[in-house]
C-alpha cells in the first residue's frame, strides 16, 4: 500500500497539523433574553440552561462570558403584553428598557459587539414580524418602523443591526436611514436565508412572541427553497449588508455552503432555538455526550463555510475551550 491516510492520524500533534476546520469563542454570538425589572433570572422551560435577565442580572452574566473569552451577544427583549401594539411603538420609545440596556452594557463593557434583533413580531400585539392590515403583512408600511426601530437602537450604542423580519428592500433602507442619521459605522447583519421553519419554538416561548393568527410563511422563505437563497443573498449584498445569515444553520448547511461559496462577504449561521434544545435533551437524557456532542455541531456549522455562529451553546463553548 503506497498510500495510508492514517498515517496523519497517528497523534494528536500530526492531527492537530492537518486539521482544517477549527471553532474559537470569538466566532461565537451568544443570545440574551432580556427582561424589564429587578432581580430576574427565569429559565425558558424549552431552552434549558437559558434564562430572561433583568438589566441588573445580566451585566454580570456578560461580565462573566468576558472573562471566558465570550465577547459577542445577540440581544432579544421579552416584552410586556401591554406595552406591544399594532405598530409596535414601543420598540422605538424613549422608555424602552432594552435601549437603555444597549447603552448600559456599552458604557460597563466598551470591549463588547452587541447585535440586535430589527423586527417587529416582540413589539406587536400581532405577532408577526411586519405590520398586519385585514390579515396581511404589508411590507411597505413595515420599512419606516424598522427604520425608526433600527436607528433607535443605532442611538442606543449598537454595534451591529440584525434585520430578522424579512421584509424586501429592508436592508437598502435601514442602510440609508442609519447614514442618514449618522450612523453610517453601524454594521447590518441581515437575516438573509431566514426559513419558516419549525425549529423557532422555544425562542417564541422565551419572548411570548408567536404569531397570534396565522404563521410566517409569506415573508419567512420556504424550507424546500435553495436557490432562492442565492437571490436573497445577491439583493443583501447590493443593499449593503456586512453580512450574510443562513437560519436555522444545523438543517441548512447546503444553504451555508452554497452562500459561502458565491459571497465574498462573511457568513453567519444562526443555530436556533429548537436545534440546541434537542440535543440538550438528548443529554440530559444521556443519549449524548455533551461536552463531545455540542462541539462536534458547531464544528459541522463551521466547516459548512459559517464564519460566525449565533449559538446558544457559546458560553458552554467557551467554558470548555478554556479548560
Ligand atoms: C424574530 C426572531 C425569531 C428568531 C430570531 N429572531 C423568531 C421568529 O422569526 O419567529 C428565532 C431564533 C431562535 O429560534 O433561536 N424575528
Amino acid at each position: 500500500m503506497l498510500t495510508r491516510p492514517r498515517r496523519n492520524r497517528k497523534s494528536e500533534s500530526i492531527r492537530s497539523m492537518v486539521r482544517e476546520n477549527s471553532v474559537h469563542a470569538g466566532q461565537l454570538i451568544y443570545p440574551l433574553f432580556l427582561v424589564d425589572g429587578k432581580k430576574i433570572k427565569s429559565e425558558v422551560k424549552s431552552l434549558p440552561g437559558n434564562f430572561r435577565w433583568s438589566p441588573d442580572t445580566v451585566l454580570p452574566e456578560i461580565e462573566a462570558c468576558l472573562k471566558l473569552g465570550l465577547t459577542n451577544f445577540v440581544l432579544f427583549p421579552a416584552i410586556d403584553e401591554k406595552l406591544k401594539d399594532k405598530k409596535a411603538a414601543y420598540s422605538y420609545s424613549k422608555h424602552n428598557f432594552y435601549l437603555k440596556l444597549i447603552s448600559t452594557i456599552k458604557k460597563e463593557f466598551p470591549e463588547t459587539c452587541l447585535v440586535s434583533d430589527v423586527a417587529m413580531d416582540p413589539y406587536s400585539s400581532d405577532g408577526h414580524d411586519g405590520y398586519v392590515e385585514k390579515g396581511k403583512i404589508l411590507n411597505d408600511k413595515t420599512l419606516p418602523i424598522l427604520a425608526k426601530m433600527a436607528v433607535a437602537q443605532a442611538d442606543a450604542g449598537i454595534d451591529i443591526v440584525g434585520p430578522s423580519d424579512m421584509m424586501d428592500g429592508r436592508v437598502a433602507y435601514l442602510r440609508n436611514a442609519l447614514d442618514e442619521k449618522g450612523h453610517s459605522e453601524v454594521s447590518i447583519m441581515s437575516y438573509t436565508a431566514k426559513y419558516a421553519s419549525a425549529f423557532y419554538g422555544p425562542f417564541r416561548d422565551a419572548l411570548d412572541s408567536a404569531p397570534k393568527k396565522g404563521d410566517k410563511k409569506t415573508y419567512q422563505m420556504d424550507p424546500a427553497n435553495k436557490i432562492e437563497a442565492l437571490r436573497e443573498a445577491g439583493l443583501d449584498e447590493s443593499e449593503g449588508a456586512d453580512f450574510l445569515m443562513v437560519k436555522p444553520a444545523l438543517h441548512y448547511l447546503d444553504v451555508i455552503h452554497t452562500l459561502k461559496s458565491n459571497t465574498a462577504l462573511p457568513i453567519a449561521a444562526y443555530h436556533v432555538s429548537g436545534e440546541c434544545a434537542m440535543l440538550t435533551a438528548a443529554c440530559k437524557n444521556g443519549w449524548l455526550n455533551y461536552e463531545k456532542a455540542m462541539p462536534e455541531t458547531l464544528l459541522s456549522i463551521k466547516r459548512a463555510g459559517a464564519d460566525v455562529i449565533l449559538t446558544y451553546f457559546a458560553k458552554d463553548f467557551a467554558r470548555l475551550t478554556k479548560k
